[in-house]
């Protein structure tokens, strides 16, 4: 059998058929109430940070930044995330339920130019027109479901943003990348790689290789199925190639890590509960060890190593790079099952609830003797971590997240970081006790090849204000506070993920 064939009929075989089940069992609606949700937000202002967008679109609307911006920091952060919870008296009680939105901040003149665009998926379109949710959700029932034909009929592209040859594509795990125009964000359509591979599922997070390529996945446990698919795709955003790795048993991922060498995966198991929907029906299993897949880059067509490493619910990584036999991971580490099965459930319902309880961690993978390990490395209250591409594959990178410290009135990040490991180095901005601090983006300084030299952008929310904003900070500099800040005469919820299209020189 070809390896075409073969693709085919695993993927369009039992997986596929599995998708109708997993994602469309019915029952009783078990979603929030926008009424208290709206009680919650009166009494807690940070609730902004989970409110249903005010509108489908926002911008364009240029705002000057206050602080200077320096002369060669130019280009679009672009970022995405769920926005639409509510129709028809009915509340998303998952936060990864709701509708993307993609927002372009365009930096330029002393001045920045924000727009936000909901992605206009078949499944937003079709429920603006029914005027009610319709379409199976990932982490909430919703009452008779039409009726789907593959994941891109249930894809909500609200995770993340990527640019790959000048092109621009809004991201979702459980389908395909929806391409976007990157000046106007109009939603184009989602990404075919190859005919045979249509509505598979395309992570949220493709890593960048030095050769200007992309790595990616799709989960095949989104699919009812166990292992990935991999993809490979050239810095002309061809098709390369594409492979599928099966497992016997689910195991969930979300994201991935690389060394020059290798690519790093970690399932994380899990038991299917009876009903609901992908995560109400989904049990982290932490009495199981977690499988850690090793693929050389040269050989992506079989798994190098596999390793058995004690339980852990991760959905981020940062760097990773080889010391000696070792591979070592960094990521963000959850111990808290029922938190990572469904982040800041509490502000979904309106509630008070707990700060993220991840912590920075090292998985370290011995090639020589096969054992596997973390190491925590003493940073808690973080996530989403970020670091300097161009940091070289034999030590560990600076790593840029946020964080909270000192007193935060929402339970969320109120600063942003740098943990240089290594040297055990530390250093914070804190925005202050009000503001809810996102994911920072590096940018390296135009023309420079020296590591950790260039900048931070990172988008805020002031509900006191109910105002959305943008800092820029010098790498080095953290402490110093931004360079630059805007702020927008108006709100819109939180995002996770972001990444920075530096304008031609
Ligand atoms: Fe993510």
């Amino acid at each position: 059998m070809d390896r075409r064939r073969f693709l085919r009929t695993l993927l369009s075989g039992a997986t596929v058929a599995a998708l109708g089940p997993a994602l469309l069992r019915g029952g009783e609606a078990l979603a929030g109430d926008p009424a208290e949700f709206a009680a919650g937000l009166r009494e807690r202002p940070y609730l902004a940070g989970w409110r249903q967008v005010a509108a489908e679109a926002f911008g364009p609307t240029t705002v000057q930044l206050e602080g200077r911006l320096p002369a060669d920091f130019a280009g679009t952060l672009y970022r995405n995330g769920p926005a639409w919870f509510e129709r028809d008296g009915f509340r998303y009680e998952h936060w990864f339920d709701g509708d993307g939105m993609v927002h372009g901040w365009h930096f330029g003149n002393g001045a920045v130019t924000h727009r936000g665009r909901m992605v206009q998926t078949p499944k937003f379109q079709r429920e603006q027109r029914a005027g009610r949710f319709n379409t199976p959700a990932a982490g909430t029932t919703i009452a008779e479901p039409v009726a789907i034909r593959n994941n891109d009929d249930a894809n909500t592209a609200n995770t993340s943003v990527v640019t790959i040859g000048g092109r621009l594509f809004a991201l979702y795990e459980g389908g395909s990348a929806f391409e976007l125009d990157p000046d106007e964000l109009a939603t184009l359509e989602p990404t075919t790689w190859r005919p045979d591979l249509q509505a598979l599922p395309f992570s949220a997070h493709p890593l960048r290789d030095r050769d200007g390529s992309w790595w990616n996945f799709g989960a095949l446990s989104l699919m009812g199925g166990g292992g990935l698919l991999l993809w490979h795709i050239g810095a002309d955003a061809r098709l390369i190639d594409a492979h599928v790795h099966a497992l016997d048993a689910p195991g969930y991922l979300h994201a991935f890590a690389q060394t020059d060498r290798y690519l790093v995966f970690l399932m994380t198991p899990f038991d299917r509960t009876a009903g609901g929907s992908f995560f109400e029906s989904m049990a982290f299993a932490p009495q199981r060890p977690c499988t850690a897949l090793v693929i050389d880059k040269t050989a992506p067509d079989r798994v190098m190593r596999r390793f058995e490493v004690d339980f852990a619910a991760i959905y981020h990584f940062g760097d990773a790079f080889e010391r000696g036999s070792e591979l070592i991971v960094r990521a963000a580490h959850h111990d808290d099952v029922e938190h990572a099965r469904s982040p800041h459930r509490a502000a979904m319902f309106g509630h008070a609830g707990a700060a993220s309880p991840a912590q920075l961690a090292e998985l370290r993978l011995d090639l020589r003797t096969g054992r596997a390990r973390w190491h925590m490395l003493g940073v808690p209250g973080m996530e989403f971590p970020l670091f300097d591409a161009r940091t070289a594959g034999d030590s560990g990178a600076r790593l840029y997240m946020p964080a909270t410290v000192g007193e935060a009135s929402a339970p969320y990040f109120n600063a942003v970081q740098m943990i240089d490991a290594a040297a055990d180095l530390r250093t914070v901005h804190r925005y202050g006790r009000d503001i809810l601090v996102e994911e920072h983006v590096f940018v390296p300084r135009p023309g420079s090849t020296r590591p950790d030299d260039g900048w931070l952008v990172g988008t805020l929310l002031d509900p006191t204000r109910d105002r959305s904003g943008i800092a820029v900070l010098d790498a080095q500099r953290i402490g110093d506070g931004p360079l630059a800040t805007a702020w927008l005469p108006y709100a819109f919820p939180l995002g996770f993920h972001g990444h920075f299209a530096q304008a031609a020189a």
